[in-house]
């Protein structure tokens, strides 16, 4: 995710902005920039990689004395990593500057649109057309103009916006995407999360989705669509700067957890078209290479691997394509059977795990075409692949993957339909009604995560528990997979993850009086065989914990605890049911002292073998 800082007032302003964006820094940036209105001119410095290339290029200057202006760290989603398309961006007259976090989905449309009539793009990103949408409307109110560009465009942002002719205003604008005001004395900053600009003000006004912010140094005006003001309190922020930096929230995980529904979202943005069509822009491999593929190797490690399991079911499932997955660390000390007919997916959050990697260079040595899902542009992964489908979760800060996960679950979901589309397994109007409907998911996500109450609760009935086993049949067997690795890895709990037909051959050795048992039990065509393997763990006395599908009351009668998730069709039934499982184990691991955040004997991106 991008960080913004605005600030107009009363004082110099370049070095607060720099400051500003040093307190974002933690959100993960691969370039940023900041603009002045510098008498009468906007003035634009920008830089590719650590701000301290950005501070070398500011050489200290303080832009004259200017006290107006925007500053930006970038993420980068459109546009690989480089100054021309580091923020801020500019019309084409130079005299209006942008800053935007977020996504144009409709970005393509506008730039053809904008540049039919005559406007000259200097960037790859979707968030310039915003500073042309702003040129083409302004006739002298920047807030009128600001207005009439969000009425062009698609997609979730938050942006602001400066212009020459208005030397002490700031416009910004939100739409899902986080946008506040810090109220200074005859100084007002706007910003894309508090840390910012805390160590300067603790008053903020909270700007809601589809508002504009008018910004002086004197006053803040917030403002609906129709630009009828809307009264918003100020309200003290009593962070410190840690829990000002976590949003809030007390650990990263609880956030990344919670920012779930944005990364799935992003991860969708402008990829998913109405009629079952999908676009995966660096995909780098032409339509008839792909429809001729013949088979599908997944290579990853740990929760990345399992986002690779889930993916074998729709790859079968909608592209009829054969699949094989291995574990990268034994996929490169085997001899695998590939063909320039085989498709090979390194799944790697951080592009830099070793042993993907190296599987993923024998993949290629081996004739197969590659792609990698990642989550970091630039990142060695996207370097050694033919293509990428990057996830666009933003920097996930806690080592326990989580929103990275459910981004990788969408990105080879994606791919899986762009196969099903150009092999024609899939009618495009049965491709078009799976694509509406993950398009809704993250709304289904957002809703869950607002009113789940259960996992806290069950996690304090089994925090103490000195074992778990977990159960999954079908596409519920990854889901319960993850769930085991993620308790384990930050509650330190041994666990079992097993499929639940396997139970009698084995694990159901293991089951006691009490001992729980997780059961993935969504709906599904395997439900009926999940209802068993419950039927045989409470015969051995043990306490099942299941994951259930809202509206399955039965299943109450058979489980001691049941966590429910929202409806969906089978397929996409893992971008739900694994988050109640992100979040037992997260409350169970808090509840015995853990850190969760960095969990003993782990590093976020494992670069050896
Ligand atoms: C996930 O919670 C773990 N931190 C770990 O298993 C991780 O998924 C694995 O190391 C792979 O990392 P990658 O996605 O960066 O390749």
């Amino acid at each position: 995710m991008c960080g913004i800082i605005a600030y107009v007032g009363r004082r110099p302003c370049t070095d607060l902005l720099y400051q500003g964006l040093r307190k974002l820094e933690y959100r993960g940036y691969d370039s940023a920039g900041l603009s002045v209105l510098d008498n009468g001119e906007v003035r634009i410095v920008r830089a590719v990689g650590n701000l301290d290339n950005l501070e070398r290029e500011l050489k200290g200057g303080d832009g004259n004395g200017a006290s107006t202006g925007l500053g930006h760290t970038r993420w980068a989603t459109h546009g690989r990593p480089s100054t021309e398309n580091a923020h801020p961006h500019l019309d084409c007259s130079g005299r209006i500057s942008i800053v935007l976090n977020g996504i144009i989905e409709n970005y393509a449309v506008l730039r053809d649109e904008l540049s039919g009539e005559g406007h000259g793009f200097r960037s790859e990103t979707d968030a310039e057309v915003v500073s042309h949408l702003i040129e083409k409307h302004y006739d002298g109110d920047l807030v009128e103009a600001v207005r009439r560009s969000i009425g062009d465009i698609e997609g979730h942002f938050a942006f602001c916006a400066v212009h020459a002719d208005h030397p002490q205003l700031i416009v910004g604008a939100r739409k899902e995407c986080p946008l506040m005001v810090g109220v200074g004395k005859d100084e007002n900053f706007i910003a894309s999360a508090i840390p910012a600009f805390l160590s300067e003000t603790r008053d903020v006004i909270a700007i809601e989705d589809g508002e504009l912010v008018a910004v002086t140094p004197e006053g803040v005006e917030v403002l609906d669509l129709e630009l009828r003001p809307v009264e918003r309190d100020v309200t003290r922020v009593n962070w410190d700067a840690d829990a000002a930096e976590k949003g809030g929230y007390e650990t990263f995980m609880r956030k990344e957890i919670f920012e779930q529904p944005a990364a799935l979202a992003d991860t969708l943005a402008g990829r998913l078209g109405g009629d079952g069509m999908v676009t995966l822009e660096d995909i780098n491999i032409p339509d008839e290479e792909l429809a001729a593929i013949d088979k599908v190797y997944v290579v990853a490690c740990g929760t990345s691997y399992h986002a690779g399991l889930v993916g074998r079911y729709v790859l079968e499932g909608w592209a009829r394509t054969a699949v094989e997955l291995d574990i990268a660390s034994e996929f490169r000390y085997r001899d695998p059977v590939l063909s320039p007919r085989t498709l090979v997916i390194g799944i790697s959050q951080s592009g830099e795990t070793a042993d993907t990697l190296v599987a993923m260079r024998q993949a290629k040595k081996s004739g197969a075409k590659v792609i990698a899902i990642t989550n970091i542009m630039g990142s060695q992964a996207t370097r050694d692949a033919d293509g990428v489908v990057y996830t666009r979760a933003g920097l996930e800060i806690g080592v326990a993957a989580t929103k990275t996960h459910l981004a990788q679950i969408a990105a080879i979901q994606l791919i899986a339909l762009h196969l099903a589309r150009l092999k024609g397994t899939k009618p495009p109007e049965e491709l078009a009604a799976i694509s509406a409907e993950l398009h809704g998911v993250p709304d289904l996500l957002t809703d869950y995560l607002r009113r789940e109450t259960a996992t806290r609760e069950i996690a304090k009935r089994y925090f103490e528990k000195p074992f778990f086993l977990y159960l999954g049949r079908g596409i519920g067997l990854p889901v319960c997979l993850e769930g085991a690795l993620k308790l384990k890895e930050i509650s330190y709990i041994p666990t079992e993850a097993y499929a639940a037909g396997e139970m009698k051959h084995g694990p159901i050795a293991l089951l006691e009086k009490g001992s729980p048992v997780v059961v993935v039990a969504t709906d599904g065509h395997v439900y009926d065989k999940v209802v068993s393997n419950i039927e045989e763990v409470r015969a051995r006395e043990a306490s099942v914990i299941a994951v259930a599908t809202e509206g399955n009351e039965q299943i109450q009668s058979i489980c001691d605890d049941v966590m429910y998730v929202p409806r969906t069709s089978e397929m996409l039934s893992p971008l739900l049911s694994v988050v109640p499982l992100q979040l037992l184990a997260y409350h169970i691991a808090l509840l015995k002292g853990c850190n969760v955040d960095q969990p003993r004997n782990l590093a976020k991106t494992v670069t050896v073998e």
